[in-house]
This record gives C-alpha cells, sequence and structure tokens, in this order.
C-alpha cells in the first residue's frame, strides 16, 4: 500500500496523539489526595489508602465516617451519587445510591384537605424518609471495586461512632438550626443532644447503637441492613413513628450503576452526574450556552450577565423535563446537544436580562436539600472519586430510628408535593419529578471530573438547588487554569429561572458590577451568608504536581500525601 505524503503525515500525526494519550492515561499520579468536608473522614480516607486501599476503598471510608462525624449533612440512612474513574481500564461509573419512596408512597401523601401542602410531613418525622441508598452502595463500592473488604474500610466509622469524637462549633450551629425538632424525636435527642440543650464545644459524640448497626452491615454486606433482623428493627421503628416502610421496600432496594453524562467545554471534557440528579445535564447545557462566548474577553458586568442567563435557562429545562429516568422519559440527546445550547442562546441579550416569564412556561422544581457533604479522592494509580452524599435537609427527619442508630432521611421533600405549590425554598413542583412508589427523588447533585490531556479535576459541593451553579463556576475557574483553592475559594452567584432573581453571596460581586446588573434589568438579592463546601483536586500531569482545597466556608480537611503502601493487617481492622 502506497501513502500519498499528505495522508501519511495526518497518520503521522494521529499516531503521536494516539501515542500521548495512551502515555497520558498510563501516567501516575505523584501523590494521593483527599479532600472532604470534615478532618476525620479525610483521615480516615488517608489511613485507607495508606494501608494499601484503593480510591473507592477510601470513599466508602470517607462516606462512612462522614455519616458518623457529619450527622447534620450525610448518614447511613440517606444516600449519594459516586462518580468513579478506574485507572486500569479508563472505566467511568455513577454509583447511583439514591433514596427511593417506598411502595406505600402517593402523590398526594402530603396534601392536606384544603390542598395545601403538609410541609412538615414532608421535612420531619419518619413519614419524610425514603428507603436509604448508602449502605447498599458502600457495599456494592467495596464488592465490585475495592481492594480491601468492606469490614476494613468501614472500621473507622465504627470507632468514630464507638469512641465518640469531640465537636466543635460547626456542630453546634447545625444543632441549633435544627434544636427543635431534634428534641421532638427522644432517640434523636438523647444522641445528638446533651441534657436537650446544644452540647458544648468539647462534647463527646458517641453513637453505640450506629456502631453496631455499622458492625452488622460491616459482617453480613447489604443483606444485614435491607433484610433480617435489623431490617424488621427499622421498620418497626419507622412505623412506630407513623412512617409507611415495609420490610419489602428495603429487601427491594438496588443500587444502579448509570453511564455519566459527557460534554465538552473549550478542550474540557466534563463527566458527570445523569439523572436522578439533574446536576451534570445542567452543567453541560450552561456551558454548552457559555461557548459561544470569549468570555475572559468580556467587561466584569457583562461576563456575569451572560453566565446568569445560561444558568436561567438551563434551570428552566431542569424544571420542565428531568426526573427519575427509571420512570421518566427525558429528551437527554436534545439537553446535551450544543445546537440545541446554541439556540437557547440566541435568546440572550447583551445588554438586558430576559425575565423568566418571558422563557416558554415551565414550573421549576424541587431545589434539593442544602445540607449534603461532598469528597474527592485521588489514589497514586490514578484511580478517582467525586461522591456527594446527602441526608437533605440539616440531620434529615431528626428522626433515629429505635435503636438502630440511623437517623432517617428527609429526601421526599425532593420530590414535588404538588404541582404549583412553592416548597421550602418558594418554588413549586413539576410533573416529571412527582412521588411514585420506588421512585428515585430528582437531585442536585453534581459529582464532577473535569478532563484534559494534562490536567484532571475532581469535584463537587453541598448546596441544595445552588450545586449546579457553583460546580460551573468552578469549572470556568479551571478553564482559565487557576488551582483549586480558587475553585473552592471564589465569590458565588447563582440564578435558578424562579424565583427571578441573581443570589449573590455577600462579597461577590464589586459595587460597580452590581450596579451594571441592576441597569440591564436584574434582580439581585444578597445573601445573608457564603455558601457551598466544595471539595475539589486538582492533578496536573504536566506540572508532576497535586493540588487540594477544601472550601473555606467549611471546616473540611485537604491532603496531599505520598503513599507508601503498607498491607493491611486484618486483625487490626475486623
Ligand atoms: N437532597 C439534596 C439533593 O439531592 O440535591
Amino acid at each position: 500500500m502506497r501513502f500519498h505524503p499528505l495522508r501519511l503525515r495526518r497518520w503521522l500525526a494521529l499516531l503521536c496523539l494516539a501515542l500521548l494519550a495512551a502515555a497520558a492515561a498510563a501516567q501516575k499520579p505523584p501523590a494521593a489526595a483527599v479532600a472532604t468536608a470534615h478532618p476525620l473522614a479525610t483521615t480516615a480516607a488517608r489511613d485507607i489508602l495508606q494501608a494499601g486501599g484503593n480510591a473507592f476503598d477510601a470513599a466508602v471510608a470517607a462516606s462512612a465516617a462522614l455519616a458518623v462525624v457529619e450527622p447534620y449533612s450525610s448518614g447511613i440512612g440517606g444516600g449519594g451519587f459516586w462518580l468513579l474513574h478506574r485507572a486500569e481500564d479508563g472505566l467511568q461509573i455513577m454509583i447511583d445510591g439514591r433514596e427511593v419512596a417506598p411502595r406505600a408512597a402517593t402523590p398526594d401523601m402530603y396534601l392536606a384537605a384544603d390542598d395545601g401542602i403538609r410541609q412538615r410531613a414532608s421535612r420531619d418525622g419518619a413519614l419524610a424518609a425514603a428507603i436509604p441508598g448508602a449502605p447498599a452502595a458502600w457495599a456494592h463500592i467495596a464488592e465490585r471495586y475495592g481492594r480491601l473488604s468492606l469490614a476494613q474500610s468501614l472500621a473507622p466509622a465504627i470507632r468514630l461512632a464507638r469512641e465518640g469524637f469531640a465537636v466543635d462549633e460547626f456542630y453546634q450551629r447545625m444543632v441549633r438550626l435544627r434544636l427543635e425538632a431534634l428534641r421532638r424525636d427522644p432517640q434523636a435527642a438523647a444522641i445528638f443532644l446533651a441534657d436537650n440543650e446544644v452540647p458544648p464545644v468539647g462534647w463527646k459524640l458517641r453513637q453505640p447503637d450506629l456502631a453496631r448497626t455499622l458492625e452488622r452491615l460491616a459482617a453480613e454486606g447489604a443483606a444485614g441492613f435491607y433484610r433480617g433482623e435489623l431490617a424488621k428493627r427499622l421498620v418497626a421503628a419507622v412505623r412506630a413513628a407513623n412512617g409507611i416502610w415495609s420490610e419489602q421496600d428495603l429487601a427491594d432496594y438496588t443500587v444502579q450503576e448509570r453511564p455519566p453524562v459527557t460534554g465538552h467545554y473549550r478542550g474540557i471534557r466534563i463527566v458527570s452526574a445523569p439523572p436522578p440528579s439533574a446536576g451534570g445535564i445542567g452543567l453541560i447545557q450552561m456551558l454548552n450556552m457559555l461557548s459561544g462566548y470569549d468570555l475572559e474577553r468580556l467587561p466584569p458586568a457583562q461576563r456575569v450577565h451572560v453566565i446568569v442567563e445560561a444558568m436561567r435557562r438551563a434551570y428552566r429545562d431542569r424544571a420542565a423535563y428531568l426526573g427519575d429516568p427509571d420512570f421518566v422519559d427525558m429528551p437527554l440527546a436534545m439537553l446535551l446537544d450544543p445546537f440545541y445550547a446554541r439556540g437557547l442562546a440566541q435568546s440572550i441579550r447583551p445588554d438586558r436580562a430576559t425575565p423568566s416569564r418571558l422563557l416558554a412556561p415551565a414550573l421549576p422544581d424541587q431545589p434539593g436539600g442544602s445540607h449534603t457533604t461532598h469528597l474527592s479522592i485521588l489514589d497514586a494509580e490514578g484511580n478517582r472519586v467525586a461522591a456527594t452524599l446527602t441526608i437533605n435537609h440539616l440531620f434529615g427527619a431528626a428522626v433515629v430510628a429505635g435503636d438502630t442508630g440511623v437517623l432517617l432521611n428527609n429526601e421526599m421533600d425532593d420530590f414535588a408535593a404538588a404541582l404549583d405549590e412553592p416548597n421550602f425554598y418558594g418554588l413549586v413542583g413539576t410533573a416529571p419529578n412527582l412521588i411514585a412508589p420506588g421512585k428515585r427523588p430528582l437531585s442536585s447533585m453534581t459529582p464532577t471530573f473535569l478532563e484534559t490531556e494534562n490536567r484532571i479535576g475532581v469535584l463537587g459541593t453541598p448546596g441544595g438547588s445552588r450545586i449546579v451553579t457553583m460546580v460551573l463556576l468552578a469549572t470556568l475557574a479551571f478553564e482559565q487554569g487557576l488551582p483549586p483553592t480558587d475553585w473552592v475559594g471564589r465569590g458565588r452567584f447563582h440564578h435558578q429561572y424562579l424565583p427571578d432573581e441573581i443570589q449573590l453571596e455577600p462579597d461577590a460581586l464589586d459595587p460597580q458590577v452590581r450596579k451594571e446588573l441592576t441597569a440591564m434589568g436584574h434582580e439581585l438579592r444578597v445573601l445573608e451568608r457564603r455558601y457551598g463546601d466544595m471539595q475539589a483536586i486538582l492533578w496536573d500531569r504536566a506540572a508532576g504536581q497535586v493540588l487540594a482545597a477544601s472550601d473555606p466556608r467549611g471546616i473540611g480537611a485537604a491532603e496531599v500525601f505520598a503513599v507508601t503502601s503498607v498491607p493491611v493487617v486484618a486483625s487490626e481492622w475486623d
């Protein structure tokens, strides 16, 4: 066979690119890194990596540790999404451990006789609890992807639950915000309060019942939680507290493996959470709209304006289309198509805000709870995990199921309780996210990988409906070549279609930019507090460097460390 010189050159160029890509893929990070929302969870993950575990084992250890030390954010009674990248074969998969509605759930279960919503019922108490997914997901990840046993990876969490840990001011603040609900449940009050009051700093939070439940899970795997004696006790406690769980609900729970959604923005490959999260779709849609702009060249107010307009349009679509993929047909190809996004972007006026009511109507859905958590892990082989975990609102439903130590989630509040009715955040629900038995509520959680030939980002954050726009702003910072300290630290602003306003952190935009945005017709609402708790890792292959950062708004810890792998001594952990 004879090659034309031009064709030969093209072939050579392609070969070089393929070789470079293969070399990059084969490259290993110079260090491992962990960033989580709590120092004790970061330590748990680091210890597991140092003991010979991989990133997946470390993710199980950190998730379970967060469940113990951040009972206000996530837990064994909750759920989450774990986005995995396996270095040896490049597999990328999302482990969907989202909670599901019990069989006895109905679309109108939170409606009052006058058609209003019984909001307390979907937020406080056992009726608010969906069937947990976290324990099944931990067992699944350990079994299918881990190198250590589930028992080894759960050992740090069991120790933290049994021996306890000293609470800090952050814990006090979280308890204060949920004090009345915690006081209403004797089990919750006995565990999380000191004599029914906010515990002093340094008070030891011990959870021996939870330690026993974790031990059972460690010994028996998922069946130890979802079947048999513990399942019976969980159901009895939930029903005694007016909940509607059945043993069949627990036995039926299954983890789903879902391919992540992917997109491209200025040379960055975006890998993120698919439905039942609205996060990945929204993130890619916004980036597709923004790819038509040279953001760096725009004056500051103009830049914020077009980002906000992209947010507005993506959140409209989220409300119109998204729900549990096992129940709802969604036009995902259209939503992810750059041409569709370009069409949406054409309606962005350079000088004026588009009032949300002028966009084709779609009622916004539940924005998701704001009290969630995130962890990012990179191991020395290049495996990575971005996981966002939740029990929904602070301390979930604020009910502990009897003597199991399991704090119940209130994830049912992430469903639309009714069409047109405002939820906790003043927003109303849409049809794709109505309650049905066995259905997963729509989420905002957006664990994400950002990939270029030379740089890999691993990131995510809690923050309810603002999660997706936080990850968007971090992606734009990644694109600018900024380090993770900037992604997690920068001031944040948000638009979610309705309410038609830009929500911004107190220090997010300078006065001149605010003035110009107002002149363009934007409503600005300055929030009282900063929001989010992003955990991020950057592996810069060109620089041979790993960096990690934990959001300064929280109490988390990020560590980069060399791994001197010492095989685990089984008796130390089991
Ligand atoms: N419960 C928070 C979320 O899933 O978005």
